[in-house]
C-alpha cells in the first residue's frame, strides 16, 4: 500500500501514464539505449487529500549538474521574478539588516533583484552548473538540496531567515517533511515562507496533464497546503492566484497565530469545497477528459501528415514529454522541437526522441503547423513568432482542448 508524503494515510489511485522517461532529461543518441523510465501515476490521500505522484525518481537523477532548465528563458517570467523581488522586499525584508533565503533559486533570476538592492541573501540550488551561473550574476547560493539538515547549517552560518521564498520548487521535493521542519528551524518568528506552485484547480479546469511528470511530485489545493503544514506550526495567511505557468497560487505562510489570516485565505477555501477539489471524482472527470485528448491529437497531426502538411513543434517544455509519450507522438507525426535553451538543442526529447533545433530553424522555413507545447508562453511565443502566423501557419494547442488558434 501507498503512503501520503505528507500525512502518511493512504493514497488511492486516480491516474495512470503509464512508463514515462525524465522530463527535463534531453538525450544524445548514444543515451537512448540506457534511457531511464519510471511508472507515472497519481495518487490522492484518503487522509489529507494531497494529489502527488505515487513513484519518484531519486532527485539526484533528475537535478544533475546539467539540468537544463532556465527561469530566465522567458521574458515574462523574468519580469515576474523582478517583480516578486520588489514586492517582497518591501513585505518582508523591511527590518534591519534582514536575510532572505530562496530554493529552487535556479538562474538567480528573482535573487539578481534583491542582491542588486544589496539584501542579504541565500539561494539554494541542486544544480551545480546554475550555481554557477548564478554567481556570475551576484547571486550567493548554495549547491545542495534543502532539508532539515541543510536548514540547521544556514542557520549556523547565517542567522535566522526573514523570508524563505520557493517558486516552482515546494512541490518538487519529495521529502517535504524534512524541507517544512527546515523551513520551521530557519525562519524568525515573525518570518514567512512565500512559495508559489501550480494550482490543482487550474489543472483540473484546464485540462493540463502536462503539468503531471516526475518532477512535479505535488499538486497543492490550499485545502491540502493548509493540513501539509499545520502539523509544523504553520498556517497560510494569505493566498493570492497568479497567471503563469498555466495558473498558480501564491501562499504565504507563517507561524501559527503570528499573523491574521485574512479572507482571501477563508473565501478560496469556500471556492474549493465547492468545487469538490478534495474529491476523486474531480480526478476522475479530468481522467476522462485526458482521454480524450490522447485520442484526438495523433489523430489530428496524422492527418495533416497523410495530407502532406510539416508539423512541428514548438518548445521543448518538460510538460511535453508526458503528451508525447503518453499521447504516442513520434518523428514521424512532429519533425522536430525548436527551442531557445542551447543546452537543450542537437538533442532529443525524453522518450519521444524529437529532434530539439534553435527558434531560427524554425523561422528558416516555416512549417504548415506548429503544436505549441510551451503554450504558457502563449501571448510571448505568438508575439514573437508572429511572421509565421502572418504567412498562413497555424499553431495547434491541445490545453484545454486540441484545436488550431489562429496567431
Ligand atoms: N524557482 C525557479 C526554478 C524552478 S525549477 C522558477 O520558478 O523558475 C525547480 C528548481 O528546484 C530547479 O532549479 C531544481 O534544481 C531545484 N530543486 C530541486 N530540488 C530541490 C531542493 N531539495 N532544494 C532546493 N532546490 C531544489
Ligand atoms: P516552461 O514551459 O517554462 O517549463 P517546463 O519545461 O517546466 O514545462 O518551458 C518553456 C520552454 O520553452 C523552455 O525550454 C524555453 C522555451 N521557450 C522558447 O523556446 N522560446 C520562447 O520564446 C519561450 C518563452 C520559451
Ligand atoms: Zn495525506
Amino acid at each position: 500500500m501507498e503512503r501520503c508524503r505528507c500525512c502518511g494515510g493512504v493514497l488511492e489511485k486516480v491516474l495512470d501514464f503509464g512508463r514515462m522517461p525524465l522530463a527535463d532529461r534531453f538525450v544524445t543518441p548514444d543515451e537512448v539505449a540506457d534511457e531511464y523510465f519510471f511508472d507515472l501515476t497519481v495518487g490522492m490521500c484518503t487522509g489529507c487529500a494531497m494529489v502527488q505522484l505515487i513513484n519518484v525518481p531519486e532527485p539526484e537523477l533528475i537535478f544533475r549538474s546539467d539540468y537544463p532548465y532556465r527561469s530566465s528563458g522567458s521574458i515574462r517570467m523574468a519580469e515576474h521574478f523582478a517583480a516578486t523581488a520588489r514586492t517582497l522586499a518591501a513585505r518582508e525584508l523591511t527590518g534591519q539588516d534582514p536575510f532572505v533565503v530562496e530554493l529552487g533559486s535556479n538562474d538567480g533570476v528573482m535573487l539578481r533583484v534583491l542582491a542588486e538592492e544589496g539584501i542579504r541573501h541565500l539561494g539554494v540550488e541542486p544544480s551545480a552548473g546554475l550555481v554557477e551561473l548564478s554567481a556570475r550574476r551576484g547571486v550567493r547560493s548554495v549547491a545542495a538540496f534543502f532539508d532539515h539538515d541543510l536548514a540547521l547549517r544556514i542557520r549556523a552560518d547565517h542567522g535566522r531567515a526573514n523570508l524563505i521564498y520557493a517558486a516552482n520548487t515546494m512541490c518538487h521535493i519529495a521529502d517535504i517533511g524534512s524541507v517544512l521542519s527546515g523551513i520551521d528551524a530557519l525562519l524568525t518568528d515573525d518570518g514567512a515562507l512565500v512559495f508559489e506552485d501550480p494550482y490543482l484547480g487550474d489543472i483540473l479546469r484546464g485540462t493540463a496533464f502536462d503539468q503531471i511528470y516526475d518532477e512535479h511530485v505535488f499538486y497543492f489545493t490550499l485545502r491540502s497546503a493548509q493540513r501539509m503544514l499545520a502539523p509544523h506550526g504553520l498556517e497560510v495567511s494569505h493566498v493570492e492566484p497568479l497567471d503563469v505557468h498555466g495558473g498558480e497560487l501564491r501562499y504565504t505562510v507563517t507561524r501559527r497565530g503570528r499573523r491574521p489570516v485574512d479572507t482571501t485565505v477563508t473565501s478560496l477555501l469556500a471556492a474549493e469545497d465547492d468545487a469538490e477539489l478534495t474529491d476523486p471524482a474531480a480526478l476522475a472527470s479530468f481522467r476522462r477528459r485526458v482521454e480524450e485528448t490522447r485520442e484526438r491529437l495523433p489523430t489530428l497531426l496524422r492527418e495533416l501528415r497523410s495530407a502532406g502538411r510539416r508539423v512541428v513543434g514548438y518548445g521543448a517544455t518538460a510538460k511535453s514529454a508526458t503528451v508525447t509519450n503518453y499521447c504516442g507522438i513520434t518523428p514521424e507525426l512532429i519533425e522536430f522541437v525548436c527551442d531557445s535553451t542551447p543546452a537543450k538543442q542537437g538533442r532529443l526529447t525524453p522518450g519521444a526522441h524529437l529532434p530539439v533545433v534553435a527558434p531560427e530553424t524554425f523561422s528558416a522555413h516555416y512549417p504548415d503547423h506548429a503544436v505549441l507545447f510551451a503554450w504558457n508562453h502563449a501571448t510571448e511565443i505568438i508575439g514573437n513568432e508572429s511572421a509565421f502566423a502572418a504567412g498562413g501557419g497555424q499553431w495547434i494547442v491541445y490545453v484545454p482542448e486540441v484545436r488550431m488558434i489562429a496567431g
